[in-house]
């Protein structure tokens, strides 16, 4: 039997990036996901898939920083599969600003998307999942920016710093639930995104230069770690954090001569 045979998961973010990666990787393993995107029709594209790998899936366009359409995101969930398993809340948009020239709307744009978010759609599934009695598991993705300081990313690094700290609050209040609530923390991955800008290749090898494993990570690399946390082997793992990136987050290597 597959490990995620019978479970049902809400995947945000879900029509392109890491979050393609990750709802074909739970599909992969046995599980019906709704993948869930501001971009509705890419986020069926992705659903079309999962159903060709024989699962049930359903697409449900969402701005997660949109209450009500995150209350009608996850009633759709429930008509669909019956019940929720697992939330995942990759849904996430980046940006660079200085302090010193940072607009208002960019800061409220990353924080309402990452942070407030991640709170909405947590919110109301843990609603669903505690009224159903049954337990369930919830993923965040951070990232190492949420650890590791960098000029020019004081919103992205604040929300994803925060959704680290809401993570471990959460698991203290769902554990007594049977939810938990873990996260993955992406140093750079890769991802052939189409609605996400690459990093300029100055940057990426910048990057890439301090990644202890010397590459950056693949949407797979990121997507094992949230199927393991989905998975029954990580039943008694909770407010943890796994960061996927080569060892970047470890420690800043020192220049030797
Ligand atoms: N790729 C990386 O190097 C990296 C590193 C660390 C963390 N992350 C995190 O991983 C997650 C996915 O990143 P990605 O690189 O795949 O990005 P991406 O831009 O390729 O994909 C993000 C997806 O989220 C969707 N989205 C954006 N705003 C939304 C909203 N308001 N409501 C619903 N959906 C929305 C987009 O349409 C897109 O499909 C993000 O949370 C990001 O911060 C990525």
């Amino acid at each position: 039997m597959m490990r995620l045979e019978g479970k049902t998961a809400i995947v945000t973010g879900g029509a392109h990036g890491l979050g393609r990666a990750i709802a074909l990787r739970l599909a992969d393993d046995g599980a019906d996901v709704m993948v869930a995107d501001v971009l509705g029709p890419d986020a069926e594209v992705v659903a079309e898939s999962v159903r060709a790998k024989g699962r049930h899936a359903a697409s449900f366009e969402v701005d997660v920083s949109d209450s009500a359409a995150v209350g009608a995101m996850v009633m759709a969930a429930v008509e669909a599969f019956g019940h929720v398993d697992l939330l995942v809340n990759n849904a996430g948009v980046s940006g660079e600003a200085g302090l010193l020239e940072m607009e208002e709307a960019h800061w409220d744009r990353i924080m309402g998307v990452n942070l407030k978010g991640n709170f909405l759609c947590s919110q109301a599934v843990a609603r669903e999942m505690v009224a159903r009695g049954e337990g369930g598991r919830i993923v965040n993705i951070t990232s190492t920016a949420g650890a590791n300081a960098r000029p020019g990313a004081s919103a992205y690094a604040s929300s994803k710093a925060g959704i680290i700290q809401f993570t471990r609050v959460l698991a203290l209040e769902l554990g007594r639930h049977g939810i938990t609530v873990n996260a993955v923390g992406p140093g750079m991955t890769l991802t052939g995104s189409e609605v996400k800008r690459p990093p300029t290749e100055e940057y990426q090898a910048a990057f890439v230069g301090q990644v202890p494993m010397g590459r950056a990570g693949t949407p797979s690399d990121v997507a094992a770690a949230v199927a393991f946390l989905a998975s029954p082997d990580a039943a008694y793992i909770n407010g943890q954090v796994i960061f996927v990136d080569g060892g970047y987050s470890a420690g800043k290597l020192s220049v030797s001569g």
